[in-house]
């Protein structure tokens, strides 16, 4: 059984957000929800999560899933908000437990703070499957951009995550901490190893100029055109261009909010005794 697939997009952090079902009236699984950030400010709003809400009450499908690709450095988590909402269970990659050991030295975060995974309701070991109401679902392990991405595959869709981008855009960074680009070429090539027809949803999408955003391709046009991986570039080439491109990346700007909301499976850290939830900026820390 094949997924029907209702995606939105955040222009602000050029984030695709996907809801998941197989059909009106039943089980749904978000993937990649946001939580709208405003650094200025530093204030939250919800209208990516309420879009979803919205889509997911008018169809009657009840929320089963809340699926993170890994933790994001571009945006905020909408996980926690959609969970409090409609319910739901917060699933990650098991290797998450590596992202956050990395980060709770990094922001020294307090120490309780759990480096297990608790935060989430259920961690996926590598290539595990579940199901969403009657699709099946499995949760590839493709490392590289982190340590701990998975990508989900739905039917004959994969949902891939930050991997792959639109093949006129490429593939993602791999100069996060744990990150590797001979990781991210292998697990490219699990991920284009399926059927030609599948298709491929995005993460992210950055179009060029003259172009719409545009967050679905196909294993096949990936292969002929991505422009860093397309059939015929080798592994070596593939790092080498990697690693040549992230170090003249910029961090993404909302990198340090989102960092410490997402190994919290979108949840602020505890609120201070004024009630209000802070959070830090390593100075000179990145
Ligand atoms: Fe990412």
């Amino acid at each position: 059984m094949n997924p029907t697939v209702q995606s939105y997009f955040d222009t602000q952090t050029c984030t695709a957000t996907h809801i998941v079902f197989d059909a009106p009236g039943g089980q749904a699984a978000v993937i990649d929800p946001v939580l709208n950030y405003e650094p200025k400010s530093g204030r939250t709003t919800t209208k990516s999560a309420d879009q979803v809400l919205a889509f997911l009450a008018t169809n009657n499908l009840q929320l089963q899933w809340l699926l993170e690709t890994h933790a994001h450095a571009d945006h905020l988590s909408g996980a926690q908000y959609l969970k409090e909402k409609a319910g739901g269970q917060i699933a990650i990659g098991e290797k998450i437990t590596e992202v956050q050991k990395t980060f709770k030295t990094l922001f020294n975060l307090e120490q309780e703070f759990p480096v297990n995974g608790t935060q989430f309701d259920v961690l996926f070991a590598a290539d595990a499957k579940f199901s969403i109401g009657r699709l099946t679902a499995q949760a590839l392990y493709v490392p590289g951009h982190t340590p701990a991405d998975v990508a989900y595959l739905i039917g004959d869709a994969i949902f891939v995550g930050d991997t792959l981008f639109m093949p006129d855009v490429g593939t993602a960074r791999c100069d996060f901490p744990g990150g590797d680009a001979s990781q991210l070429y292998h697990s490219i090539q699990k991920l284009l190893s399926f059927p030609p027809a599948t298709r491929l949803f995005l993460c992210h999408d950055y179009p060029p100029a003259g172009r719409e955003v545009c967050t679905q391709t196909t294993v096949a046009s990936q292969k002929a055109s991505n422009i860093h991986v397309r059939d015929g570039i080798a592994e070596a080439d593939f790092v080498a261009m990697r690693g040549k491109r992230d170090a003249g990346l910029e961090m993404p700007y909302l990198l340090i909010p989102a960092i410490q909301v997402n190994i919290r499976a979108g949840a602020m850290p505890a609120a201070e005794s004024n009630g209000v939830h802070y959070l830090k900026i390593p100075v000179n820390g990145l």
